[in-house]
């Protein structure tokens, strides 16, 4: 029995040895290696054996399952490797061919100008800081000056929330946020970027989600020759040339005297073309973010961002700004 066993064992290794498909190592596995195959047969025959031979030939018959379930595998492993180098020769794959390009992502317009800003600011000693988008009425009205029946309240231009909170509608809330962080220190000089919210009918000039650079600078002595200064230079450099401002008197609660600030290029009879809202803070504003207008005083300015950006890169219509077309984006 043991003979056979031997001549079995080495004959079936053949077989799989060079069994010439994977569809084949299958065949001798579900015959030879199976349960109704020679082999296990033979495994049944230990009982006719005499009884000190059994434990001998019973290891033998185990050895000889393993080495053969050991050569099925290493043949099968040949087949594998011969279907991945098949692959890698196939003249229809070039190896060498450069990869698809990934998709690269760009910069929002919005993105560029905010970064350019922040940095000259940052080059003149202020921070760039930032408040929330879902504000309190507290702090994007009471604090400013924006008594409850000012229209600015009105329900065609606010988004007001459930919870009595608002979407905000100017970056001039920071303002406070920044004050009441100083905890009445001077110098404060703070810029604050981001979105503001309008309950707008949309056209190619209104957006009812839109960007603004809030500006603060509060210190003892500072007046509106700072403001106009400050500006002045900001703006120069933002639009690479000389540059001259004016300021025109203009209403907003929350500065005292209040400007729109309108600049063109210097020495040029140009036409003006109005900036931006600004003014010296109110006293009343002052208070409320902690300061003592007796001895402190500041200005403060507020920056449309997406008119910059359209004016910058010959955009013709500010819905594009929000609009997520990735054809829109590549372009920057
Ligand atoms: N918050 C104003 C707006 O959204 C803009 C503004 C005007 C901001 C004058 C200021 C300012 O800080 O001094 O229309």
């Amino acid at each position: 029995m043991k003979a056979r066993l031997d001549s079995l064992t080495a004959e079936v290794l053949d077989r799989i040895r060079a069994a010439p498909s994977l569809e084949a190592l299958r065949q001798i596995e579900q015959t030879d290696l199976a349960r109704k195959g020679e082999l296990l047969s033979l495994m049944r025959g230990i009982r006719d054996l005499p009884e000190a031979e059994r434990a001998a030939f019973g290891q033998a018959v185990n050895r000889a399952r393993q080495a053969l379930e050991e050569a099925v595998a290493a043949r099968r492993d040949t087949f594998s490797s011969a279907l991945v180098s098949a692959a890698v020769h196939d003249a229809r794959f070039d190896p060498t061919e450069p990869a698809e390009p990934l998709p690269r992502g760009h910069l929002h317009p919005i993105t560029h100008i905010r970064r350019e800003i922040e940095a000259i600011f940052m080059g003149l000693g202020f921070s760039v800081v930032d408040g929330p988008e879902v504000e309190s009425e507290e702090y994007n009205f009471d604090l400013l000056n924006i008594p409850a029946n000012h229209p600015a309240r009105d329900l065609q231009d606010t988004m007001w929330l459930e919870s009595g909170h608002v979407m905000r509608t100017h970056t001039s809330p920071v303002q406070l946020r920044a004050m009441r962080r100083a905890e009445g220190k001077v110098p404060l000089r703070v810029v604050a970027p981001g979105r503001v919210f309008r309950n707008e009918q949309t056209d190619a000039t209104h957006e009812h989600t839109f960007h603004q650079v809030e500006g603060l600078m509060i210190d003892e002595g500072v007046s509106v020759a700072d403001l106009k200064g400050v500006l002045n230079l900001v703006l120069g450099r933002l639009f690479g040339g000389s540059i001259e401002v004016r300021l025109r008197p203009h209403y907003f609660p929350f500065v005292e005297p209040g400007f729109e600030l309108d600049m063109r290029p210097a020495g040029s009879a140009g036409k003006w073309l109005e900036m931006l809202g600004c003014g010296m803070v109110h006293p009343d504003v002052l208070r409320g973010g902690g300061m003592d207008p007796e001895r402190v005083s500041g200005f403060a300015f507020g920056m449309g961002l997406d008119r910059l950006a359209m004016m910058r890169y010959g955009i013709d219509d500010v819905r594009w700004m929000m609009s997520g077309d990735p054809r829109f984006l590549q372009q920057f």
